[in-house]
């Protein structure tokens, strides 16, 4: 399906967006191996974390849906999940498929997981590595999926130093560390997300964090309490990147999770000029929340350095549009990661640019951008279903002369279905 989206005026009003992705996901998943009851409310549903809700109730686990953004989720202990008679479909969620092989290295049974075209072709190997270390029996076609895991109960802990900065992949060794024999250790080359760590923390386990690693204990039994999952900041980014380009907005986006491992488009904003404020800082289940009110600026180029690329790894592409509206030339290095995304997103995001007159080049870790602070023209953008890419194509059509069509437009289902809706809401003309 091609939606288009006609340029805008402004953005104004007030606006939520789904709950956060990551954390839904990890709710779901630690939920099923507690004990007890999980309540999760401001759950954020679409096809990603559905694929999630199906892999548990696959397993045995029930999952009581209570209403669109609320379930319960019935845990079955550490070692409780059952062999389902059929393979689980991870669909496009590549977060499910990294973390579930850690998960279920140390159950009893042998579990195949599979998805579509596209998480296919997503590399597993920097899973399967360290869970083998761990003891694990994994097996990846050629590296990627389908994968096999054989449980078994002899998982031992291990101290691993992460080859690339990836919080699917110290997610995925630290659950299996929950059943595993001594301590398990994850050194990051640079802080990524740490949901994780955050959520097994109050569920009960020892976790020690530090600015670049994190250790846990096995733990005999989770105990999740329930869970309010808060805005999630990615599918906020889109919003507060065009309000910020359009002259005139004035948009707040309310109860969005600043955790700052995923705020480093804000700190990148701000250096660029951004008049973005955050007010009623609160926490809520180990995470920072806030409401944001974004005004619109004009922007000066900016470098986004390797360190700080997990802080914005799904913001880049957004990053890259701002950049090209943005007097002077920015460059983003050190994000070669991007490569392996939902589509090649440095080509992606480079080809569709291009095509409406920003004058963007890729880099083999990254982009170049040379900023115009004039509406970009329009154009298409094939999305390559990426819901990341079509949302980008939105934001750009927003901003520019004459519209853009947005290809597989409804890949922004993905993460976020109401997405096309809520851009049109808050359009001013
Ligand atoms: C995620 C981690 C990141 C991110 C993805 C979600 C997570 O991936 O890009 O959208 O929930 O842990 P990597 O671990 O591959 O960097």
């Amino acid at each position: 399906m091609t939606t288009r989206v006609e340029p805008a005026g402004s953005l104004a009003g007030h606006i939520a967006v789904p709950g956060d992705k990551s954390i839904s996901h990890r709710s779901v998943l630690i939920g099923a191996l507690s004990d007890g009851e999980t309540h999760v409310r401001g759950f954020g549903r679409s096809a990603d974390t559905q694929s999630t809700i199906d892999a548990v109730r696959a397993l045995g686990v029930q999952v009581d849906d209570l209403a669109d953004d609320e379930l319960v989720v019935h845990g079955v202990g550490l070692r409780g999940l059952q062999q389902p008679d059929a393979p689980i479909d991870a669909g496009n969620a590549g977060t499910l498929m990294r973390l579930l092989p850690g998960i279920l290295a140390g159950q009893k049974g042998r579990f195949e997981l599979t998805g579509d075209e596209s998480l296919r072709t997503r590399p597993m190997d920097r899973v399967a590595e360290p869970l083998k270390r761990m003891g694990a029996r994994i097996e990846t076609t050629n590296g990627r999926p389908p994968v096999v895991v054989d449980g078994t109960d002899t998982l031992r802990g291990i101290e691993y130093v992460l080859p690339m900065a990836s919080a699917q992949v110290k997610s995925a060794i630290l659950l299996a560390g929950l059943n595993a024999n001594g301590t398990t250790t994850v050194v990051e080359p640079a802080p990524t997300r740490d949901h994780t760590e955050l959520m097994l923390e109050a569920a009960g386990v020892r976790v020690r964090r530090r600015p670049n690693s994190v250790s846990l204990e096995p733990a005999g039994r989770l105990c999740l309490p329930d869970i309010t999952v808060p805005g999630d900041f990615s599918a906020a980014a889109p919003f507060i990147v065009a309000a910020t380009l359009l002259a005139g907005s004035e948009l707040t986006i309310h109860d969005i999770g600043l955790n700052p491992r995923r705020t480093g488009l804000l700190d990148v904003l701000e250096r660029m000029g951004a008049r973005v404020s955050v007010f009623n800082r609160r926490k809520g289940g180990g995470e920072l929340i806030g409401d944001l009110e974004v005004h619109s600026a004009e922007l000066t180029a900016t470098d986004v350095t390797e360190e700080e690329v997990p802080r914005l790894v799904d913001e880049l592409p957004l990053f890259a549009l701002a950049a090209g509206l943005a007097r002077g030339n920015s460059r983003v290095t050190g994000a070669g990661e991007l490569r392996l995304k939902e589509s090649d997103r440095i080509e992606t995001v480079t080809e569709g640019l291009r095509t409406l007159g920003v004058r963007i080049r890729s880099r083999d870790d990254g982009f170049e951008v040379r900023g115009v602070p004039a509406r970009p023209n329009g154009g298409r953008i094939p999305s390559d279903g990426d819901h990341r890419i079509a949302m980008l194509g939105a934001v750009a059509g927003a901003i520019s002369r004459d519209g853009v069509e947005v290809e597989d437009a409804d890949a922004v289902a993905i993460s976020f279905p109401g997405f096309f809706d809520l851009l049109h809401s808050v359009s001013r003309r």
